[in-house]
């Protein structure tokens, strides 16, 4: 699942590193690679590697293109507790996410002790801050390597630099420079569907998140580079991609080649993006996220009404039926606007799916702006809601607001909880005894009969089945419905 061929390019005798990314990433895994049999044959065994990672798809999808590195380099891949190189791939959009990390790392000290070929690496959005740095300098001098967002590409040059001596490795870059690691090897998680980086970075700091702080600008690939990417994953088996970006819809606002932002073309934008990986031979179905309900435009409903391979389903992040509240988030839509466009979509895509993302304790939230929230909830009667306690973020405006006791947080976000799983609940169940199309993901890991998979609108299904059905397409109904889930039976293929 990942190329070898691009190291077969590397000219044989090229014995410094050349300036040129991606080339010079290939010349290090290479070097890396001599290390990495060396070691093997001391030790008489292989050496193994696991990319833990947290937070959103894409640091999924980042993790991927290390694992593709360290694959490509030669380890073999395994577990957290066993491998001999661990790399944390971090979020950090709320504090719990920071508070993991640490409970991992007091954990894999005492393993280091025992186990001398052990390194370890962290990247990702923590690693963007440089207070996060400064404590790992300081307190975790037991890592080995720490870089960021925009320097995942490096990981064998880091790597290499470790084992060439260098005590504690770190290299944060502050801005984004391209990204080479499109040209690198990666190693899918699934065979059958891939993530799609389509764009980077967020322009629209809402007041409470850090992500614009940690991933910097906004700049979307080039049509033509995401469409060849969509056209190799076709050829390679893949037949569902997710675009990817923290906004897919003011994709094409700020163009990017190689660093250099290039300017706007009005003339092509996320639904045009959209029908054309449509039109890729052997994709059979497309998602998307994140949408952000200020720029999600009308073509944008049309072009999903009109091309039955995007699947049915929006992920439409609202976190607040307070229009006072959105207007502090800076989130420039009011509650009005999310319903009407809630109704609009419904209308032209009637089998659709929606989930949301909502935030309770937001600084300021009184009992009326969180009446409003329910109030929201309770009209569109969302399919998934995923619930957040708001979380301080340092360097974000909302810090420096008034916060609401943690008490009163707390209750609401109960209330809230329970009213979200009533809707969600009979939204779900509205598909019971039809028979549906199932992309089958994996066999159930506490049943080795039965395997898992996902309608077109993200549903889960479970069903009696085999492995061999993995990545396969096939025609379930729907017979019981689970709450969130179905269990269902094959009827075709
Ligand atoms: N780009 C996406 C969201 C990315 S972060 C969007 O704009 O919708 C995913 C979710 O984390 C957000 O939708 C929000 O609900 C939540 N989140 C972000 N910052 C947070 C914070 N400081 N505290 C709690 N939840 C937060
Ligand atoms: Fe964060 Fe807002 Fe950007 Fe989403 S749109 S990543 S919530 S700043
Ligand atoms: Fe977390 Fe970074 Fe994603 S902060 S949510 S992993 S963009």
């Amino acid at each position: 699942m990942y190329s070898n061929d691009l190291l077969s390019n590397l000219p044989e005798n090229l014995d410094y590193p050349p300036m040129d990314e991606p080339l010079r990433q290939m010349y290090f895994i290479r070097e890396l690679k001599k290390v990495f049999d060396r070691k093997e044959q001391e030790l008489g065994r292989k050496l193994s590697f696991a990319v833990v990672t947290f937070g959103c798809q894409m640091n999924a999808h980042d993790s991927e293109k290390l694992e593709g590195i360290l694959a490509t380099a030669g380890l073999e891949a395994s577990d957290e507790e066993t491998a001999d190189i661990v790399i944390y791939n971090t979020c950090t959009v709320r504090e719990n996410a920071n508070m993991k990390l640490y409970g991992h790392l007091g954990q894999l000290k005492a393993k280091k002790k025992n186990n001398p070929e052990m390194v370890i690496g962290l990247c990702g959005c923590m690693m963007q801050q440089p207070e996060i740095v400064t404590t790992i300098r300081e307190k975790f001098r037991f890592v080995d390597v720490v870089f960021g967002t925009f320097n995942i590409f490096m990981l064998a040059e880091l790597l290499y630099r470790h084992y060439t001596g260098e005590k504690q490795v770190i290299e944060v870059l502050k801005d984004p420079v391209g990204n080479p690691e499109n040209s690198l090897p990666e190693r899918r998680k699934f065979s059958f569907k891939s993530g799609v980086n389509i764009m980077y970075g967020c322009n629209n700091f809402c007041t409470f998140c850090i992500v614009p702080h940690v991933r910097g600008r906004e700049r979307s690939r080039i049509p033509e580079d995401i469409i060849d990417e969509v056209k190799r994953l076709a050829v390679d088996g893949v037949t569902e991609v997710m675009l990817l970006g923290q906004n897919v819809n003011s994709y094409g606002v700020n163009f990017m080649e190689e660093s250099n932002i290039i300017k706007n073309n009005p003339e092509y934008s996320f639904p045009d993006l959209l029908a054309d990986v449509c039109k890729v031979d052997g994709i059979k179905r497309v998602r998307f996220m994140t949408s952000h309900p200020k720029d999600l435009s009308d073509r944008l409903i049309e072009v999903i009404r009109d091309n039955p391979k995007v699947c049915r389903q929006i992920h439409l992040p609202v976190q607040s039926g307070s229009s006072r509240l959105l207007k502090i988030m800076n989130r420039r839509y009011t509650k009005e606007h999310y319903l009407g466009l809630i109704d609009k979509i419904r209308k032209e895509i009637p089998d659709v799916s929606i989930s949301t993302d909502i935030m309770v304790g937001f600084p300021g939230e009184t009992e009326e702006d969180f009446a409003e929230t329910m109030d929201l909830v309770d009209k569109v009667g969302f399919d998934q809601v995923f619930t957040f306690v708001y979380s301080i973020r340092s360097g974000t405006p909302a810090a420096k607001m008034e916060q609401v006791p943690e008490e009163i947080t707390k209750e609401r976000f109960d209330r809230l909880l329970k009213l979200v799983n009533v809707k969600a609940k009979e939204k779900v169940g509205r598909f019971k005894n039809q028979t549906v199309e199932v992309l089958v993901e994996d066999v159930d890991s506490h049943d080795s009969e039965m395997v898992t998979g996902r309608m077109n609108n993200n549903t889960t299904v479970h069903f009696k089945g085999c492995k061999e059905l993995v990545g396969q397409y096939v025609m379930v109904k729907l017979s019981e419905e689970k709450g969130f889930y179905y269990i269902g039976e094959m009827v075709g293929q």
